[in-house]
């Protein structure tokens, strides 16, 4: 038997190494992405398995693809689940699972397997997407099966030649990529608790941010950002910047109460400093260019794509469906928008395209309106007419 494991280089997914070899008698390969965990020294980690016992290790830095096919459809998608969270870590498990697949399919592997637990969403995005994308592979996940505990980890890794972390373990569990830092567990179980600044680790508490306000401004092309403050960049250089620039000014904190999929609720503390920017501006310049009727019919796609995207339900054929409506509406995103950092804050400062629906003309107050006032009388007697016939009925 050999399985290909999707491995972090932490502690978990380190002993699960040694326990597929032991329980499952089989050749271990594992796979480790870079996805913008901040640094992450791949070299190491692929060394660190093989001394574990993986027969082989792939590590890939798979930041543009993620950027390109994973977070642009998100900021298309004005992706935020139950209005909050964008959607951060959920978006990363369909990319790592397509390249398990694929690992798996080279090497002519029997499973896959990751380290989730039987509690989160993560295991179901994994596993949906696997059973999507190779139907025959087979799933394993340890953590899940095993039921292992922190200090479990610990002894069964001492027992077994398992390099532990010296530093104390953070209290909290996080997970990284370049769209956003989620945190949970540990004295944000309870959800009155105000999260400590320890919880936090890419922001600046916005108390404690600069008293002068900087703006930014982001061009886009057909919904994608291209530039950053007139320059052009690629997707990677551009989120990367955001990120450090919005978490100075404490920018993207968010503390939220979410459903998971698996039926609880839970509190997480997440900070997407270029998420709020750019999904702010993305947003703005969508209220320019779209009709009245696509923005409002395209706030329910985009609630909808953003729930698929939470449910590991990535490779789902209505996703498709709806990245195909999505990217039509897209055609006339294109345009400036200037945003005003401050204290927590992203605020639109400006906007304009070339594609823009405001006409000045219209909407001014002053003399030079070019709307027909009287127009107005006639368009309401029939827009208010079945509201005045069931008036009449009372
Ligand atoms: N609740 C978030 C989600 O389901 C984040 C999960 C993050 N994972 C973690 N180990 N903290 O997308």
């Amino acid at each position: 038997m050999k399985i290909v494991l999707a491995y972090s280089g932490g502690l978990d997914t380190s002993v699960a190494i040694k326990w597929l070899k032991e329980k499952y008698n089989s050749e271990v390969v594992t796979l480790t992405l870079e996805v913008g965990q901040g640094e992450k020294d791949l070299k190491a980690i692929e060394e660190k398995a093989k001394k574990i016992g993986a027969v082989k290790t792939y590590s890939i830095d798979a930041r543009e693809e993620f950027v390109e096919d994973y977070v642009f459809p998100a900021i298309k998608a004005n992706a935020l689940y139950e209005g909050k969270y964008p959607v951060s870590t959920a978006i990363a498990r369909p990319l790592i699972a397509k390249w398990m697949v694929a690992i798996a399919e080279k090497e002519g592997a029997d499973a896959v397997a990751h380290g989730s637990t039987g509690k989160g969403n993560d295991q179901v995005r994994f596993d949906v997407s696997v059973m999507a994308l190779n139907p025959l592979l087979k799933i394993v996940a340890p953590m899940r099966e095993w039921k292992l505990t922190r200090d479990d980890s610990i002894e069964y890794a001492k027992k077994h030649g398992i390099p532990v972390p010296a530093t104390k373990k953070s209290p909290y569990s996080t997970d990284e990529n370049l769209w956003g830092r989620s945190c949970e567990a540990g004295i944000l179980e309870n959800p009155m608790n105000e999260p400590k600044e320890e919880a936090y680790g890419w922001t600046t508490a916005p108390e404690a941010a600069p008293d002068k306000a900087q703006y930014v401004t982001i061009d886009f092309e057909k919904g994608v950002p291209v530039k950053l403050d007139g320059k052009k960049m690629g997707g990677v250089e551009l989120i990367t910047r955001l990120n450090k620039i919005g978490g100075t000014h404490g920018i993207g904190r968010i503390d939220m109460i979410e459903d998971r999929l698996v039926g609880i609720k839970s509190r997480e503390v997440y900070e997407c400093p270029a998420a709020d920017i750019l999904l702010t501006a993305h947003k703005e310049l969508e209220r320019l260019v779209l009709t009245r009727e696509e923005n409002l019919f395209k706030e329910m796609i985009d609630a909808k794509w953003a729930q698929m995207a939470y449910f590991g339900l990535w490779y789902e054929p209505l996703k498709k469906d709806l990245d195909a409506f999505i990217e039509k509406t897209q055609e006339v995103v294109t345009g400036t928008v200037k945003i005003k950092l401050y204290k927590g804050k992203a605020a639109v400062a400006g906007r304009s395209s070339p594609k823009s629906l405001y006409d000045e003309g219209l909407a001014t107050y002053n003399k030079s309106d070019k709307f027909d006032h009287r127009q107005a009388e006639g368009f309401i007697k029939i827009w208010g007419l079945p509201s005045m016939i069931a008036g009449k009925r009372k």
